[in-house]
C-alpha cells in the first residue's frame, strides 16, 4: 500500500511579524511536523507518520544546543495548524514562516525586509514537497522531501566526496549518494551562497539532489524527518559553521605531539621493524611525533591485541620509540570479527555483533575468511572493545587508536569481499542490522560510534573530562555529523598515488572542511600505486608531501611499491616509506618540510583553538574570505575552476597553492583581491620563500616551484605565524 501527503500550493502572502517562541505544529491527517526555533538564527523541524516523533531518536543534535535559543522543549509548540494553515515565528534573524501549509525561510536584514532564502517547494505538476511512502511492515516509512533552489545558487559542503573522480566544491547540479564506504563520507549538511545552513539530523541511507530549481533530500528508511536550517549574512560561512556547531559540537583541541610529524606505512609487521625505524629518525636527527603500527598486527580479526609471534615485547617497543624519538604510538582496529577470535564466543554470547536481514550475521569476508561486525552502536560492545584496547595496547603505552575500515554495512567498501580470496559470498547483500536499526535507517552511525567509544574510553582512563581539549586521539576514515565533538580526525581514505588525485585532495578537504569537520588529513603520496624508487614516483610524494605540511595534520601512509620484492607475512610489504626513502636529494628537501612544519606548530595550534572556540574552518576554500572582495572567487568557485578551487587558505594568514602536475619548475597562482578588513591591517600578499610582496590581489601570479618550493604566500609577518600570534 501506498500513502502519500499531499499539500496545495500556497500564495505568498504578506505576514505581520509575531515573535513566537516556543514553535508550530501542522497537523496534516496522518501526518505532523513540528518546527521549532533552534539554535542561533535556527530552526528544527521534524515530520512524521501516523505518530509523533519519540523524541529520543538517534540525533547529531545536540539538545539543547551549545549556543543560542531553544532545546529542551520536547515537543512543544503554541501554535497549531491545520492543512492549509498560515503562521509564523521569529529566532533572531531568521523568519519561519508557513503558508498555506508550506514552510517558507527568511533572512530577517537590517533595514527591515525579509529575504527568502528556501521554501518547500511546489509547483502546478510536482510532487508534494512532503511526500512519503510507507510499505507498513513497521513504522518506518521512506520520504523525498525537496526545496526550492535558483538556478545560480551555489551549495558548498556535503562532507567528503573522495570517490568517482568528484573534484569539485560547488555541488550544484549533482547527486551525491548518503551511504559511506572507504573514501564517501558523505555528510548532509551544505551552505548556501545566499547565506542559510541546512542540514539534515539523519543518519541513513538516500541522496541529496542539487537539481536546477529544486534541492531534493530522499531517505531510505526514516521514522522522522528531520532537519536544521540557521542563516547568516550572504558570505559570512564562519557565522554559519559557529551556529551549525553550536547545535551539532565542537573539536576539542588535540594534543600538541600530535601536530608534528606522523610516520606510517602499510605496514610494519614486527617490533624490530619499528625500533629500526624509532632509531633511524633518531640517528637522522629527524622529528617525528607519532609512529603508527597498521592492520594484522593481531592473529585473528578481532583479537583487538598484537600477535606475540611479531610484537614480543610491545610495552618495551613503546617505550625504546618514546626514548628514541619522543614519538607517541598508534595502533590499528578493524570492526570485523572472525570466528577464530579470542573474542567471538563473548561477543556472539552478549548480542555484541551486528546481524543481517538474512539471519546470517556474516556481513563479509576478508583475508580468507567470512566476518561479522563488532556492533559499536551498542553501549554494551563499546565498553567491551574499549577493555580490549586498554588492556592490548592502551595500559602498555599505545594511547592512539585508528579506527580503519568502519565505515558501516560491510567492511568498508561499496562492494563486498573486498577483491579477497573467498570471491563469491553466497549471500546477498547483507542489509546489515544493527541494535541501533538497519543499515539503511542508522548507517551513518556506525562509524560515529566507534569513535565515541574510543573518545569514551580514552576520558574514562585518563580521568580527563574535558569535553574541549584532548589527550590523545583516534584516527578515522569515517565520520557523520557531530563526529567533530570527539577527540578524532578523518582522513581521506585508500586515495590512489595519482597528481590529478593530489589535485582532488583540495577541494575533498575543503568540503569536508565546509561540513563542520575541520580535523582532517589524507595520506600523504596518496594509499596505492606509488613506486619509492621510481623518479616519478619521488617526485609525487615530494608534491604530495609539501600539501601536507599546511594541513590540520601531517600524515604520511601508503602501500607502496619498490625493487624489493618478497615479504612472507601477510599483507608484508618490504617497501620503505620513511623520508629518507625516496633519494638523497628528496630526503633533503623532506627534512626542511619537516622542520617547517614544526616552526608553524605554533599557528596550527591556534587554528585549533579557535575552531575549538567558534568552529572557524581551518582549511578554508577562497569563497570564504574573498567572496565579497572578489568576484573571480565567486564565478570560478562556482563554475569549479581549477584556478580558484585548487587553492586554499591554511587559516587567515597562508594561501596554499600545490602543485599537482609533475615536471614543472614554476606555477601560475592567482591572489584574491583582499577585503576592507584585511587591507585596513595593512596587509598584502607575499611570498613565502622569497619574502617578495605581490600587492593586495586581484591578479595571477607566475612564481618558481621547485620541489622544495610550494607556491605560497602569508599575510602579515612569518613572526607573528611562527608564534602563533594571529
Ligand atoms: C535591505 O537589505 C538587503 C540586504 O542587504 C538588500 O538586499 C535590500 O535591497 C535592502 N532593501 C531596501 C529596501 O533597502
Ligand atoms: C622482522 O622482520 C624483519 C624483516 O623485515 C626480520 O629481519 C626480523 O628478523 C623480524 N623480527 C622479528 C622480531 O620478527
Ligand atoms: C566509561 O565509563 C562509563 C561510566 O562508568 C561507562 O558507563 C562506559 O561504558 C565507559 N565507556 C567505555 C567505552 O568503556
Ligand atoms: C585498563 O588497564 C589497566 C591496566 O591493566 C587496568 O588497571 C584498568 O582496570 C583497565 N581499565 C579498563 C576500563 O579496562
Ligand atoms: C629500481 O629498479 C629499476 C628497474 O630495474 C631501476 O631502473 C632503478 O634504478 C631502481 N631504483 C633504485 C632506487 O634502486
Ligand atoms: C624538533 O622539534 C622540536 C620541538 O618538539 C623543535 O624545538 C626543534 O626545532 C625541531 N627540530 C627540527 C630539526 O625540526
Ligand atoms: C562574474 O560573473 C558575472 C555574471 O556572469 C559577470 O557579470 C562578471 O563580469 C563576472 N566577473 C568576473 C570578474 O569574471
Amino acid at each position: 500500500m501506498l500513502l502519500r501527503a499531499r499539500l496545495c500550493l500556497a500564495v505568498a502572502t504578506v505576514f505581520p511579524t509575531l515573535a513566537n517562541a516556543a514553535g508550530i505544529r501542522i497537523i496534516n491527517g496522518f501526518e505532523r511536523v513540528y518546527i521549532q526555533p533552534f539554535g542561533t538564527n535556527g530552526v528544527r523541524v521534524r515530520s512524521s507518520l501516523m505518530r509523533d516523533p519519540t523524541g529520543t531518536e538517534l540525533s547529531a543534535l545536540y539538545d539543547p544546543p551549545i549556543e543560542g535559543p531553544g532545546g529542551n522543549q520536547g515537543l512543544s509548540f503554541d501554535t497549531e495548524l491545520g492543512v492549509q494553515g498560515s503562521g509564523q515565528f521569529i529566532n533572531g534573524d531568521l523568519l519561519v514562516s508557513v503558508q498555506g501549509g508550506r514552510l517558507f525561510f527568511y533572512r530577517r536584514e537590517s533595514n527591515g525586509t525579509d529575504t527568502l532564502l528556501t521554501s518547500e517547494y511546489a509547483d502546478t505538476k510536482a510532487l508534494p514537497s512532503r511526500f512519503y511512502t510507507q510499505d507498513f511492515r513497521a513504522s518506518s516509512f521512506q520520504a523525498a522531501f525537496s526545496f526550492t533552489s535558483d538556478p545560480d545558487e551555489q551549495f558548498y559542503g556535503m562532507g567528503q566526496q573522495a570517490c568517482c573522480r568528484d573534484d569539485s566544491v560547488n555541488k550544484k547540479g549533482q547527486v551525491i549518494d548518503l551511504i559511506n564506504f572507504n573514501s564517501q563520507v558523505p555528510i548532509p549538511v551544505y551552505m548556501s551562497n545566499k547565506g542559510y545552513l541546512q542540514f539534515f539530523n539523519m543518519p541513513g541511507q538516500g541522496q541529496i539532489e542539487f537539481s536546477q530549481r529544486r534541492t531534493r533530500f530522499v531517505a531510505s528508511e526514516a521514522n522522522v524527518v528531520d532537519y536544521f536550517l540557521t542563516t547568516a549574512a550572504p558570505g559570512n560561512y564562519d557565522a554559519l559553521q559557529q551556529q551549525y556547531t553550536g547545535v551539532t559540537g565542537r573539536q576539542p583541541t588535540p594534543p600538541d605531539f600530535i601536530l608534528g610529524y606522523q610516520q606510517s606505512k602499510l605496514r610494519y609487521w614486527n617490533q624490530s621493524q619499528v625500533i629500526d625505524v624509532a632509531q633511524r629518525f633518531h640517528d637522522e636527527k629527524v622529528n617525528v611525533s607519532l609512529i603508527v603500527v597498521d592492520f594484522f598486527n593481531w592473529k585473528y580479526q578481532g583479537d583487538w591485541s598484537f600477535d606475540p609471534e611479531f610484537w614480543p615485547d610491545p610495552a618495551g617497543m613503546a617505550a625504546q620509540v618514546k626514548e628514541l624519538t619522543g614519538a607517541e604510538m598508534m595502533v590499528s582496529l578493524w570492526p570485523s570479527v572472525e570466528d577464530l577470535s579470542v573474542n567471538y564466543l563473548s561477543l556472539q554470547r552478549g548480542g555484541m555483533l551486528a546481524t543481517t536481514r538474512d539471519g546470517t550475521g556474516v556481513q563479509d569476508s576478508f583475508a580468507g575468511v567470512y566476518i561479522r561486525l563488532v556492533d559499536s552502536t551498542n553501549p554494551a560492545a563499546r565498553e567491551f572493545l574499549w577493555k580490549r584496547l586498554n588492556d592490548s595496547y592502551f595500559s602498555i603505552g599505545i594511547h592512539n587508536f585508528w579506527i580503519d575500515q568502519a565505515d558501516g554495512g560491510s567492511l568498508g567498501e561499496p562492494l563486498l569481499n573486498n577483491g579477497q580470496p573467498i570471491n563469491i559470498l553466497p549471500y546477498a547483500r547483507t542489509f546489515t542490522q544493527y541494535f541501533s536499526g538497519t543499515q539503511e535507517a542508522t548507517g551513518k552511525l556506525y562509524p560515529w560510534f566507534h569513535q565515541a567509544a574510543i573518545d569514551e574510553g580514552l576520558h574514562n582512563l585518563t580521568n580527563s573530562k574535558s569535553t574541549t581539549s584532548c589527550e590523545y586521539m583516534s584516527l578515522t576514515r569515517s565520520t557523520f555529523a557531530g563526529g567533530q565533538r570527539y577527540c578524532s580526525y578523518l582522513w581521506s581514505g585508500d586515495t590512489s598515488s595519482e597528481f590529478s588525485t593530489l589535485a582532488q585532495q583540495i577541494t575533498v578537504g575543503v568540503s569536508v572542511s565546509a561540513s563542520g569537520i575541520s580535523s582532517w588529513t589524507l595520506d600523504i603520496g596518496g594509499f596505492d600505486g606509488l613506486n619509492v624508487d621510481s623518479d616519478a614516483g619521488r617526485e609525487l610524494f615530494v608534491r604530495w608531501f609539501a600539501m601536507g605540511v599546511f594541513l590540520p595534520y601531517t600524515r604520511v601512509h601508503g602501500s607502496r611499491g619498490c625493487n624489493i620484492t618478497g615479504a612472507n607475512v601477510p599483507f608484508g610489504n618490504n617497501c620503505p616509506n620513511e623520508p629518507w626513502a625516496y633519494g638523497d636529494e628528496n630526503f633533503v628537501i623532506l627534512k626542511e618540510y619537516i622542520t617547517l612544519r614544526y616552526q608553524l606548530i605554533p599557528y596550527v595550534k591556534k587554528l585549533f583553538q579557535m575552531l575549538q572556540a567558534t568552529g572557524r574552518t581551518i582549511m578554508r576554500p577562497l569563497y570564504y574570505d574573498f567572496s565579497s572582495s572578489d568576484d573571480n572567487v565567486v564565478n570560478g568557485t562556482r563554475a569549479n575552476d581549477p584556478s580558484i578551487i585548487h587553492e586554499y587558505m591554511f587559516g587567515p594568514r597562508i594561501l596554499v597553492a600545490p602543485v599537482t602536475e609533475a615536471n614543472v619548475a614554476s606555477k601560475v597562482v592567482y591572489l584574491p583581491c583582499l577585503p576592507d578588513s584585511l587591507l585596513e591591517q595593512g596587509l598584502s600578499w607575499t611570498h613565502w620563500w622569497t619574502d617578495v610582496e605581490f600587492g593586495q590581489g586581484g591578479a595571477f601570479v607566475h612564481v618558481n616551484a621547485g620541489l622544495g618550493e610550494i607556491p605560497v604566500f602569508y599575510l602579515g609577518t612569518k613572526q607573528d605565524i611562527f608564534s602563533g600570534n594571529i
